[in-house]
């Protein structure tokens, strides 16, 4: 039995005949379900404009849901899971559709209204749930991309700000439902080992990768308006940046842990004119290979214009003016059509101080600690031991002290973040989701690079898909004496 427990709710999904709803949304509350943390009343409105009937769409999700959880789906869990399910026709810019809507609701338990559709609607939808008596003690979840600069994202959290509250907006970054992810404050503050070292003293850089082996999987209409800077770099990879450099919070609640992440957001240094050949690499694939078999180029994919100049991969040096990090870069490196998916993130420690050991042996010296999120989330700490055998005399080797956790806690099913997310939704804690000022943060530093490159009208580099990313990548991080982790 779980040792949380969770109030039920009215858990309203607008957009829920879209792509997340149906891949990600539906499975996760199935799994919440299924390990007991959904309350027995809690119900579950799928509301989307898309004509047709109740009885088609509900067939639809469920036909889905099948398909997503695939083989391990478990009859009864489905069937209970099914039962909460209701459909309601809403056209989310019409707030007629909201009285029909608070029929539905009713009014004996909270309302959760989840917002998996464009930004542009949230006002719109906010509004209306206003209008219709929804709003008073409803929580708010806003999915990505909450605008595509600091601009137009101030105006989205603002026509929300209108009706709902900061303390019951929730706004998703699924990366910080990452089990790995979550561990990462689990290792920084509950090992003095490691929070000791933590600094500019002991840390010569860091290496944050987070590589997609798919390319752009029939979203090319969004993606290309996006490009990977605001669509990984600005939330993703900002967040494990600051999850990695923030200080130590005075205790685990929300605020405390994001008054830290906003401190680092602010410390980061903006790149300067110079810095954009130097410091950033801007790249879009060409055709290639993935997994073996032909790929086309990011220009040749369906529903492609053949002129953009959107980026598809990004790789920077970011650079964070404050005590612990003075002289500490931190590498980020993104990108789709990479030889494999991995999100990894590596610690490089200083050398020591003095060097007694035989000089070629001196490049393998350096501890690193490689935290992966996916595949196979895990921590390693690589550090350096002798070769056994009486001939080998001082020759070292460096191994890892390794901890698995797809092997240690095999038993354990490692969910998905989105399980954990609308669970910490329904538990009131926002500990996991993004504060406005924080996003706010975030858009004014990649505002800075994107004006940048758009002054400068540097094409982006071409790269063949299946390789890690365009030549001057490798360059970025040599010039400063470095190299990819593995590179990998
Ligand atoms: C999303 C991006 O936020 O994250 C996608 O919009 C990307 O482009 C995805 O593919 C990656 O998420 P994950 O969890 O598969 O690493």
């Amino acid at each position: 039995m779980p040792s949380i427990t969770v109030e039920p709710c009215t858990f309203a999904l607008f957009g829920a005949l879209g792509d997340l709803a149906l891949r990600k949304l539906f499975p996760a509350l199935y799994q919440l379900d299924g390990a007991g943390l959904l309350h027995d009343d809690t119900r579950i409105l799928a509301l989307a404009r898309e004509a047709g009937t109740e009885q088609q769409h509900l067939a639809h999700i469920e036909k889905e849901l099948r398909s997503y959880v695939g083989k391990e789906l478990d009859e009864t869990i489905a069937q209970r899971f099914l039962a909460r399910l209701t459909y309601v026709h809403v056209d989310f810019k019409n707030a007629d559709d909201y009285v029909a809507l608070a029929e539905k609701v009713g009014s004996e338990q909270r309302l959760i209204a989840y917002f998996a559709t464009p930004a542009a609607v949230y006002g719109a939808i906010c509004e209306n749930l206003a209008k219709a008596g929804l709003a008073e003690n409803t929580r708010v979840v806003l999915e990505k991309p909450i605008g595509s600069d600091l601009e137009s994202s101030r105006k989205v959290n603002d026509a929300v700000a209108q009706f709902f509250p900061e303390n019951r907006t929730y706004r998703i970054d699924h990366y910080l439902g990452k089990e790995t992810v979550q561990n990462l404050i689990a290792l920084r503050f509950a090992n003095s080992l490691f929070e000791t070292q933590w600094n500019q003293n002991y840390i010569s850089h860091v290496e944050i990768t987070v590589a997609e082996q798919v390319g752009i999987e029939g979203r090319w209409g969004y993606f290309d308006k996006a490009g990977q800077l605001r669509d990984m770099i600005q939330n993703h990879l900002l967040q494990l940046l600051c999850l990695i450099a923030m200080d130590p919070p005075a205790d685990l609640s929300a605020d405390s842990i994001r008054d830290e992440k906003v401190k680092v957001l602010k410390a980061l240094a903006p790149i300067s004119p110079e810095g954009l050949t130097t410091q950033v690499v801007r790249g879009q694939y060409i055709a290639g290979y993935s997994a073996g078999k032909p790929v086309p180029g990011y220009l040749e994919e369906e529903n492609s214009n053949t002129q953009s100049d959107t980026e598809t991969f990004v790789a920077l040096r970011a650079d964070i003016r404050n005590w612990r990090w003075a002289g500490v870069p931190f590498y980020l490196r993104t990108g789709k059509r990479m030889p494999q998916k991995l999100s990894q993130i590596v610690i490089h420690f200083k050398e020591p101080s003095h060097y007694i050991f035989a000089p070629e042996q001196r490049l393998q010296i350096s501890n690193k600690l490689i935290i992966r999120l996916q595949p196979d989330e895990g921590i390693s700490l690589r550090v350096m031991t002798k070769e056994q055998g009486l001939d080998k005399g001082m020759q070292l080797r460096s191994g890892p002290l390794q901890l698995n956790f797809s092997d240690t806690y095999r038993s354990a099913r490692i969910p998905d973040a989105y399980e954990r997310l609308l669970l910490e939704v329904m538990r009131g804690n926002q500990n996991l989701f993004v504060r406005k000022d924080e996003i706010e943060a975030a858009w004014k530093w990649c505002d800075q690079l994107i004006a940048g490159w758009k002054k400068s009208g540097d094409a982006p580099k071409p790269y063949a898909a299946g390789s890690w990313g365009p030549m001057s990548s490798i360059a970025l991080i040599t010039r400063d004496g470095r190299s990819w982790y593995g590179d990998i």
